[in-house]
């Protein structure tokens, strides 16, 4: 994989959401730049353990708010968070063994995960979100 290019975090028009989702793409790219100029940054496996947890946080929020919304599509997005989540655990078991990767590469492929995540079954959601909106405005 080459370079990432992930300009800025797509946004869903639900502000707590949409904060982040920018911590997000801000934790990877930061990462991505410390490890570019220091490959063996001492910091890094624990940065990465960080992004790990903030999805955890962030996807829990995603689906409370869109169970609360009644968000018709929410059991297929919860099944893509638990795939995003089970790529982590299984990148984690790989670190302690002997063909653990170059962590810029999981960090690169992270980062590619994350916006086509972000780009369309969270875009789905934004999608249904303000097409309500606009049912529900309209006299
Ligand atoms: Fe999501
Ligand atoms: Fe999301």
């Amino acid at each position: 994989m080459n370079e990432l290019k992930w300009d800025c975090a797509q946004l869903v028009g639900v502000a707590h959401l949409d904060e982040q989702h920018r911590l997000h793409r801000k934790l990877v790219m930061d990462l991505l730049r410390t490890l570019e100029t220091q490959p063996s940054d001492a910091k890094a496996e624990a940065a990465f353990i960080d992004i790990f947890e903030n999805a955890v946080i962030h996807f829990r929020a995603e689906e409370d708010y869109l169970e609360a919304q009644g968000y018709p599509d929410i059991v297929p997005h919860r099944f893509e968070h638990e795939l995003l989540l089970d790529w982590f655990r299984d990148q984690m078991v790989e670190r302690d063994g002997p063909h653990a990767r170059p962590l810029i590469q999981l960090v690169k492929e992270l980062g590619t995960i994350f916006q086509q995540h972000h780009a369309t079954v969270d875009q789905d959601y934004a999608t249904w979100l303000q097409a309500r909106e606009k049912a529900t405005s309209s006299p």
